[in-house]
């Protein structure tokens, strides 16, 4: 090229380029950024404080093994001291228990205000009257049956006949010489039984009460810290029972079922002791069956099972049996129950080991949607293309978002698991960093580069945004509800969790799933915690999700920039990019005669020697070396295929027309006519369907990244970035132009002083903040930067007033010194003002191409002749005008306004005055005018006749 200024910017570059601008961008989007690195602060945050609200109620003294301080020596001075005895039921669980306490075996006992009684419902005569509920003296009820009553009641007799008041400081003694009962609730464990804990009486169940016969009965603590043992007292308050003999198993059911406290709506309650069923038990066979109440097992709130006063029940009975047989000599004793020992248990409930792996799930998850959105940001606005037109390859875009993604993303983790660990989170202080590092560190890049890979599926940041939040908690859920119920099963076979983790959310889900159960255990048993060792263990998918991620990101990676480069960008690069990418091809530049041109042109429209002139100059360019011509459409087509049944749509037909350097080519055509194809074609959005051009002698099909080198373009719609400046934009795009230094700083000054945004600070205002018309000549200014060789400029002047808009045409008009333009618009005075020469565009085809003045020599050699009247006199007017010129064409027509077009040849001016005239005399004349052809008239007729040719044909 003559130009070596003008080499195509490096790759490196580029990057800086972008880097540059990136870097300029996010440091206005910081609070932003800062907000979404600092999510996991505050997550951790709440997790301490929800941690910290469990710990209290978990270890409020109420909950505590209970203390004291005790005079331990004897010598006044106290000391702290923690256990069983100076503790609650509650508190019991907590304390190390080296030694329970032994436990007398207990009966259930209905308390006083609840005995069974004679009532309407149970009006069985051997109940007590219902006036001892009123003194709290009701004896306790057991009922018995079986098929030998005498055999029955005699079992009964003896279960509960007193031999005199026991020793109560001997267990066994009163074992044997008492039946102790209570009517508290047991506990879920027997650490400490409340019967004696707590204040209720205990009973001692007798068939017959003497006045003297309550006692005390004490349990020594043997685990006590004191000097003298600790002792539970408790008085026994003795209890008449009652053996009530029934006819059979029916009827016991019947009485238990309508004593029953719950299911008894008027509040009669008939509570009865237990009952017995001898069954056909005789002297040689034991055979009973015992009614308990069982009720009490499961009203803990927590859902604890709790235990049941029942071993008594069946010792008693089978010690009246061994006495029945033996003689009252024999005894089968049920000493104490007692609980196994236990040590202290500190009730801490590890939360982020817990909650943690649906939690941390969602939050490394979130990162996803946010770099898909921004991804697609960039889609959505064409910013992305914008760049790609100026020059941009396609690396160092790659290269620069993924390291800014990466960089954001590594940050977040990194604040994450730091503060995680600062807090204390075990999640993150139990198991090994590097482990860690390496599982986020393949997990991040994996998920970034699937964000690139969804991207390309996408192009509107809504749908982009509610798909990656629906795959954020979709994920979350299905790993915490179904994918670990699998990973749990052990019966559930390995290959199909490997399968499950082929999906990149589950597989982070599993790791995070190690991790917790790693420092679960590690809390709760004192373990280590993940170490390198452990990734060998058995059940740990650590090793197989580390794998899997790994290959799983170069995967996608490669995957996702194959497409963006193949399918989304619509470079024009074919599938087999890569494999072209070794053939290496140079340059070529545009000389190579091609015979089968001829064929192809067919038709060709003799209606149209300027077009068809065009045509030949095309032709002659490609053969004979010329540089003069920046711009050479050969027979360039745009076929788009049929769809939904519609036929396929011819958009560009065909098209050849040759730019010269310092020429602007103003296209004109009416709404689809294939001017937006033309230029896409030209830009490298879409590829021609045949045919191709030449951009100073490099080909749009094979040289692109070359062509956008040297290429401007200020688009329909700006493509700004809102919180970038004026000045900011201009040196991002002259980098990618390869512009540097003092030639940069130079080159945008020089810019922004030619569209006038350099005065007053403007050049430093945010793009966000400037008006439509400092926008557009923005545009404008960022289209010529760099000294680009072509620029295409669509409608640049839309929507300006008119002085913003004359003032761009300036800089238009100056800019045009050499390079050539293209431009589109649709005001005829903005194409006579700027263009060298016009295009008129209809159907796909030119229909006519030469500057302003030829064409309208050419199409307008006729006057326009208007005139208004009253409606009545129209056709007084068609009949002068007929006189005037027999071959005069009405063109317009509405409420007495009409127009007519009149061959120049056959009218001269002085007549057509002479005959107004004449008419004014005859009937009143409005108003009146003759012109030469417009612009306007010109297009307005090719236009048209184009279209009547279209549809006749
Ligand atoms: C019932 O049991 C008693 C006591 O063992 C026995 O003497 C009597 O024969 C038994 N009656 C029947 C009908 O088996
Ligand atoms: C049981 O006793 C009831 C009356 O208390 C009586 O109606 C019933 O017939 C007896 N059943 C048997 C099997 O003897
Ligand atoms: C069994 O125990 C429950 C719970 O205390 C009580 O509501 C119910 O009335 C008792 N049932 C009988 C038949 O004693
Ligand atoms: C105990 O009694 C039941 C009911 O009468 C009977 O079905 C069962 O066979 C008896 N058991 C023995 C070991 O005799």
């Amino acid at each position: 090229m003559e130009d070596s200024s003008h080499e195509a910017s490096t790759f490196w570059t580029q990057a800086d380029a972008l880097l540059r601008k990136n870097l300029t961008y996010q440091k206005r989007n910081f609070s932003a950024n800062l907000r979404l690195v600092l999510f996991p602060v505050v997550l951790c945050l709440l997790l301490v404080l929800l941690q910290s609200i469990l710990d209290t109620q978990l270890n409020k003294s109420s909950k505590k093994c209970g203390c004291e301080c005790v005079d331990i020596n004897g010598d006044g001075s106290c000391e702290k001291v923690c256990g069983l005895e100076f503790s609650t039921t509650d508190q019991a669980r907590t304390c190390s228990i080296p030694s329970p306490p032994a436990w007398p075996p207990l009966l259930q006992i209905p308390a006083p205000q609840y005995r069974a009684v004679r009532s309407s419902f149970d009006p069985s005569a051997d109940l007590p009257d219902e006036s001892c509920r009123t003194t709290g003296t009701c004896p306790v009820t057991v009922l018995v049956t079986g098929s030998n009553q005498t055999l029955g009641e005699i079992l009964a007799q003896s279960m509960f006949a007193s031999t005199g008041i026991p020793n109560p400081s001997n267990l066994t003694d009163v074992i044997t010489n008492s039946v102790l009962g209570s009517s508290t609730e047991p506990q879920q464990d027997n650490f400490l039984d409340p019967a004696f804990a707590e204040a209720p009486p205990l009973y001692n169940a007798q068939l017959q009460c003497s006045s003297n016969s309550a006692f005390t009965v004490s349990v020594p603590d043997p685990d006590s810290k004191t000097q003298t043992p600790h002792v539970f007292q408790r008085e026994a308050q003795c209890v008449t029972t009652k053996n009530l003999w029934r006819n059979g198993s029916a009827a016991i059911n019947d009485e238990l079922f309508k004593g029953y406290r719950k299911g008894n709506l008027e509040r009669k309650i008939n509570e009865i002791l237990g009952a017995y069923d001898f069954l056909d038990s005789d002297a040689t066979k034991y055979n009973v069956s015992i009614w308990y109440n069982a009720t009490y097992k499961d009203t803990d709130s927590g859902g604890n099972f709790k235990l049941m006063r029942l071993p008594r029940a069946v010792n008693l009975v089978s010690n009246a049996y061994l006495q029945f047989r033996q003689g009252s000599g024999t005894k089968m004793l049920l000493e104490f129950v007692k609980e196994m020992p236990k040590f202290k248990n500190d009730t801490k409930l590890e939360i982020t080991s817990l909650l943690g792996t649906l939690f941390f799930t969602w939050v490394i998850l979130q990162l996803f949607p946010v770099v898909l959105t921004s991804l697609v940001y960039e889609k959505q606005q064409k910013l992305r293309i914008m760049m790609k037109m100026h020059g941009l390859g396609d690396g160092p875009y790659w290269l620069i978002s993924y390291a800014y993604f990466f960089t954001i993303s590594a940050l977040y983790m990194i604040v994450f698991v730091l503060f995680g660990s600062i807090v204390g989170l075990k999640f993150f202080t139990m198991n090994d960093y590097l482990i860690q590092f390496v599982f986020y560190f393949f997990y991040i890049n994996l998920q970034i580069s699937l964000a690139f890979l969804c991207a390309i599926f996408f192009s509107n940041i809504k749908t982009a945004t509610v798909v990656g939040y629906i795959f954020v908690f979709g994920t979350g859920l299905l790993g915490g509800f179904l994918f670990q119920s699998f990973v749990e099963d052990t019966k559930f076979p390995e290959g199909g969790i490997i399968a499950m983790e082929l999906y990149p959310g589950f597989a982070l889900y599993r790791g995070l799933y190690e991790f917790g159960q790693y420092s679960f255990m590690g809390s709760t048993m004192g373990t280590d915690g993940m170490r390198w060792k452990n990734l060998s263990d058995g059940r740990n998918g650590m090793t197989g999700v580390l794998v899997i991620i790994a290959i799983e990101w170069l995967l996608v990676l490669f995957v996702a920039y194959y497409l963006d480069i193949v399918v989304a960008t619509g470079s024009g690069k074919s599938p087999l990019y890569f494999f072209e990418k070794f053939r290496k091809k140079r340059p070529s530049s545009f000389r190579r005669p091609s015979f089968k041109r001829q064929e192809s042109r067919v038709f060709v429209d003799m209606d149209k020697p300027d077009v068809v002139q065009e045509r030949e100059k095309v032709e002659q360019i490609i053969l004979e070396p010329n540089v003069t011509h920046a711009i050479v459409s050969d027979n360039i087509r745009k076929v788009y295929p049929g769809r939904d049944g519609n036929p396929e749509k011819v958009a560009v037909k065909g098209l050849s027309l040759a730019v010269p350097r310092g020429e602007c080519l103003g296209m004109l055509g009416p709404n689809g006519a294939g001017k937006t194809s033309f230029i896409s074609m030209m830009i490298g959005l879409t590829q021609p369907s045949s045919g191709t051009a030449y951009i100073e002698g490099m080909d749009i099909r094979t040289n692109m990244d070359w062509i956008y080198t040297s290429m401007g373009v200020c688009p329909q719609h700006d493509l700004l970035w809102e919180t970038l400046t004026g000045r900011e934009h201009l040196l991002f795009y002259g980098r990618l132009k390869n512009l540097k230094g003092a030639e940069l700083e130079q080159a945008v000054e020089e810019s922004l002083k030619s569209v006038n945004l350099f005065n007053g600070g403007v050049a430093d205002k945010q793009a966000g903040k400037y008006s439509g018309g400092m926008k557009r000549r923005l545009s404008v200014a960022i289209s010529l930067i760099g000294d680009p060789k072509v620029v295409y400029m669509d409608e640049p002047s839309t929507g300006l007033d008119p002085a913003s808009r004359s003032n761009l045409w300036n800089v238009v008009k100056r800019a045009k010194e050499g390079r050539a333009i293209i431009l589109t618009t649709h005001s005829m005075e903005e194409a006579e003002y700027l263009c060298d020469r016009l295009g008129i565009f209809v159907n796909g085809s030119l229909q006519c191409i030469g500057n302003p003045k030829e064409l309208k020599a050419r199409y307008g050699g006729s006057y326009v002749f208007t005139m208004t009247t009253s409606g009545s006199n129209e056709q007084e007017v068609v009949n002068l005008v007929r006189l005037l010129s027999p071959n005069a064409e009405r063109t317009y027509h509405m409420a007495g306004t009409q127009k007519f077009e009149m061959p120049k040849d056959e009218v001269r001016i002085a007549d057509v005055f002479h005959a107004v005239e004449l008419a004014k005399s005859r009937f009143p004349v409005y108003a009146w005018g003759l012109s030469d052809t417009t612009l306007e008239d010109v297009f307005i007729k090719v236009a048209n006749s184009a279209q009547q040719f279209h549809t006749l044909t």
